[in-house]
């Protein structure tokens, strides 16, 4: 069987595929100004049947986990067909969203009766007025009960994404380690990243992971080992907690080493990382289902052209404005 690797001895078995770039939110870090069209409209994001079939050329040459990423991918009207469709492939067991929550309280059920098996959700404040400010929504209460929502549809452990910010959540360390001492979160600091056109708030607002790395360290919690199919946090764990941390630093040497994701996005093109790559068109090899082998050829041989590292610490940036468009 064909298997996506890359000069590097690194193996892909991870998709995130962005499914719209459209999102309701605006993320100060993300998209400050609110989602704007790129070229693309509403209408030239993938089909149903162009998931279907790029979703099988992965899943044959060995992809077990898929993430729909966006934007918003609940934006999408056909968005619990599409993880129903996913999950046609057998060998995709895992089948994760990354979301803003909004949509959670709504239809949880509905994603995860269509197989749905993993949810990581943004929320970058405890406070609600905070949450406002940074997201340019009041929608603070409706996603804690998104998040609740998840757990009573079966959902045993959610991930929380908080991009760490200098004057947001780095202050707010304490609430948010009691948020989950008693419930069954994987908490993630991600550090911010630094855009095409973030570099200003970059500047301002960047703390490193570090810091954070330290604190835990010395108030008692522990590294765990890291399995192949962990995402890019290094995992927490302390015995007083039943939630968990995961910290996400781009910026430490070695990050790339353990990269095991591709990305298509909502524009059918294949991203070799999320910066610095300005992407292999596949749409026109998602058009009838006899091109899976030439579909499955592009991607294996595109991978030669994959850099050991995004270069981020060397100065690189996000190839667009933001990452909304490349599905983070
Ligand atoms: P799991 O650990 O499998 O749940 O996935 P994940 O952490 O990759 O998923 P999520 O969409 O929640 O990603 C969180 C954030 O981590 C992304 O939005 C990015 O900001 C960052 N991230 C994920 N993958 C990469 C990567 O390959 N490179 C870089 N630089 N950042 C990444
Ligand atoms: N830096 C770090 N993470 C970012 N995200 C979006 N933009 C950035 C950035 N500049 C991530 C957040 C959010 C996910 C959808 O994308 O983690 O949870
Ligand atoms: Fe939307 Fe996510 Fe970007 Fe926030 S980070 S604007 S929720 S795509």
């Amino acid at each position: 069987m064909l298997n996506f690797t890359d000069n590097y001895a690194r193996s892909f078995y991870y998709l995130r595929l962005s499914i719209t770039d459209v999102c309701n939110f605006r993320c100060t870090y993300c998209l400050p100004d609110g989602y704007r069209p790129q070229g693309a409209n509403n209408k030239s994001f993938l089909s149903l049947d162009e998931i279907r079939r790029v979703t099988r050329a992965f899943a044959a040459a060995g992809t077990e986990k898929v993430r729909l990423t966006g934007g918003e991918p609940s934006m999408r009207r056909d968005f619990t067909d599409i993880i129903a469709a996913v999950r046609e492939n057998k060998g995709i067991r895992q089948l994760a969203v990354t979301t803003n929550g909004y949509r959670l309280k709504r239809d949880v059920a509905q994603w995860r009766d269509a197989g749905l098996t993993g949810i990581n959700v943004s929320v970058d404040s405890l406070d609600p007025r905070q949450f406002h400010a940074i997201t340019g929504q009041d929608k603070f209460e409706e996603v804690m009960r998104g998040i609740d929502a998840a757990f009573d549809a079966g959902f045993s452990k959610v991930k929380v994404n908080s991009v760490l910010m200098r004057d947001v959540n780095y202050r707010q360390l304490d609430s948010f380690l009691g948020w989950i001492r008693t419930r069954p979160i994987q908490l993630r600091f991600i550090e911010l990243m630094e855009t095409g056109e973030g570099g200003d708030l970059f500047r301002r607002q960047h703390v490193s992971g570090e810091s954070i790395r330290q604190y835990l360290l010395e108030h008692g919690w522990v590294l765990q080992a890291r399995a192949r199919s962990d995402g890019p946090a290094q995992v927490f764990h302390h015995p007083d907690y039943l939630g968990e941390i995961g910290l996400i630093m781009p910026y430490e040497k070695d990050f790339c080493a353990s990269c095991n994701r591709l990305r298509v996005s909502a524009v059918g093109k294949l991203h070799l990382c999320l910066f610095g790559d300005g992407g292999v068109p596949l749409r026109d090899l998602l058009e009838n289902d006899d091109q899976q082998d030439a579909l499955q050829a592009r991607i294996a041989s595109s991978l030669s052209h994959k850099k050991q590292t995004h270069f981020l610490h060397q100065g690189n940036t996000g190839i667009t404005q933001n990452l909304s468009f490349i599905g983070g």
